[in-house]
């Protein structure tokens, strides 16, 4: 089986590994005592080709993959329904040649493709060979949350994946992330869970699994894999009040590099996943991961980072936090959905990814057209928001 970088003899983080001249940081995965690069390539968000007759641009993407693992990656991330089922192919094409012995893979198991333990061992099978390999190193319950987990245990999710493990068909029994903390908290004490993926970056530390999440987990010993990092790209681009602030700190970086200089300075996190586009992305994360360790912000650069989301925040247009009391509207508002989209682009400027909610949004017709005024949210809400004013503001500002 192919292992990560051994780095034998090597202290505990700050790993350099030569590499073409090129230094790249290794990180200790936790419990599992194996070592990865802090550096993981994500492949969910490969480009098309210009001339838009398949998801992915096939030759490019293979490119990149070769290119990250030529530079010194040796985690990459991939899902069964990623790129409408074609990045596992894509990524076991770039992985012939001898690739596939350099990394380890991620895949995850989606709970809608599997409803029995005969599901389960069809589409793992499926996987391997799709992804051309005889075992898959992390494989994940994907995007699991009380609900779901509860539906992964009902079909014996937790002991097909034991059992796969005693196979030899993979090695570690894993689960990526998107609800609240206090779900987190359950599910990951809920089973002998061998790493957690979750989502976190700067301005998500309050947010879904959080820094409660990552502190959990760091202390059960399992490693932490970091997915949006730069919150999908958006965080790679500052606005105005952002960038003064990071303009006027007398160290220059990129708003990439301070957003994943912040999240390797935690111990908990055992990789960092980006998924990138274009050769260029991937050489300066290279670089940037080359630069950074647990623990190497300064005071004031912490500071500064705290500022940076203080500055993101003050751009927030309604203090809605999601939790769903207005709802169900009793008119079909999603008045949750649209307060999300409404802030992500006073914060992040206009992004593919908020656009394409809207759309499904208005689609629903579940736009704030829709509101009569009757008020029932208000009473509802527990910040005691004007939901129906900015309900009003929305419809301007979004309906472009
Ligand atoms: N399990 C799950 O539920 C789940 C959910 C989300 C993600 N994931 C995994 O986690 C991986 C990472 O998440 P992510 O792709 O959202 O990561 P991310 O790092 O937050 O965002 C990736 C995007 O950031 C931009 N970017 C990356 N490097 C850059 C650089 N050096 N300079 C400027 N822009 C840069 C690119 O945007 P542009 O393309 O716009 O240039 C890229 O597509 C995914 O690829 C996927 O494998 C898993």
């Amino acid at each position: 089986m192919p292992c990560l970088s051994d780095g034998a003899g090597m202290t505990q983080t700050d790993i350099l590994h030569k590499k073409g001249g090129r230094n790249v940081k290794y990180r200790e995965f936790g419990k599992l005592g194996i070592r990865g690069s802090a550096f993981g390539l994500g492949c969910m968000r490969f480009n098309g080709p210009a001339s838009g007759d398949s998801v992915i641009d096939e030759n490019k993407a293979i490119r990149l993959i070769r290119q990250a693992i030529d530079g010194g990656v040796t985690y990459i991330d991939t899902a069964y329904v990623y790129l409408d089922k074609t990045s596992e192919i894509v990524l076991g094409k770039a992985l012939r040649d001898g690739y596939r012995e350099k990394v380890t893979i991620a895949t995850k198991m989606p709970l809608h493709a599997v409803h029995s333990r005969e599901d389960m061992e069809k589409l793992l099978e499926e996987e391997l060979r799709k992804l051309q390999t005889d075992h898959i190193d992390f494989y994940l319950m994907h995007g699991i949350n009380r609900k779901s987990w509860e539906a992964f245990k009902a079909i014996g999710a937790p002991k097909f994946f034991d059992d796969m493990k005693k196979a030899g068909k993979i090695r570690y029994k894993c689960f990526s992330f998107h609800g609240p903390y206090d779900e987190f908290e359950k599910i990951v004490q809920a089973s002998d869970w061998d790493m957690v993926q979750i989502q976190y970056n700067f301005m998500d530390v309050n947010n879904q699994a959080g820094t409660k999440g990552l502190e959990l987990a760091g202390r059960l010993g399992i490693p932490v894999v970091i997915m949006e990092g730069l919150l999908g790209g958006r965080l790679s681009k500052a606005p105005e009040n952002v960038q003064a602030l990071y303009d006027a700190f007398p160290v220059k970086r990129s708003p990439v590099e301070w957003a994943f200089r912040w999240l390797c300075n935690h111990p908990q996190v055992a990789t960092v996943l980006s998924g990138c586009n274009e050769p260029e992305q991937i050489e300066e994360n290279l670089r940037i991961f080359d630069t950074v360790a647990p623990g190497i912000m300064t005071e004031e650069e912490l500071r500064l980072m705290d500022s940076v989301r203080e500055a993101y925040l003050s751009r927030t247009k309604i203090g809605c936090t999601g939790c769903r009391y207005c709802m169900p509207c009793p008119n079909g508002v999603d008045i949750p959905g649209i307060f999300a989209t409404w802030n992500d682009q006073a914060l992040y400027g206009t992004n593919p990814r908020e656009e394409w909610r809207f759309k499904g949004i208005l689609k629903n017709n579940a736009g704030a057209d829709r509101c009569v005024g009757c008020g029932a949210c208000e009473a509802a809400c527990p910040q005691g928001l004007g939901i129906i004013e900015g309900l009003q503001a929305t419809w301007k500002d979004l309906n472009r």
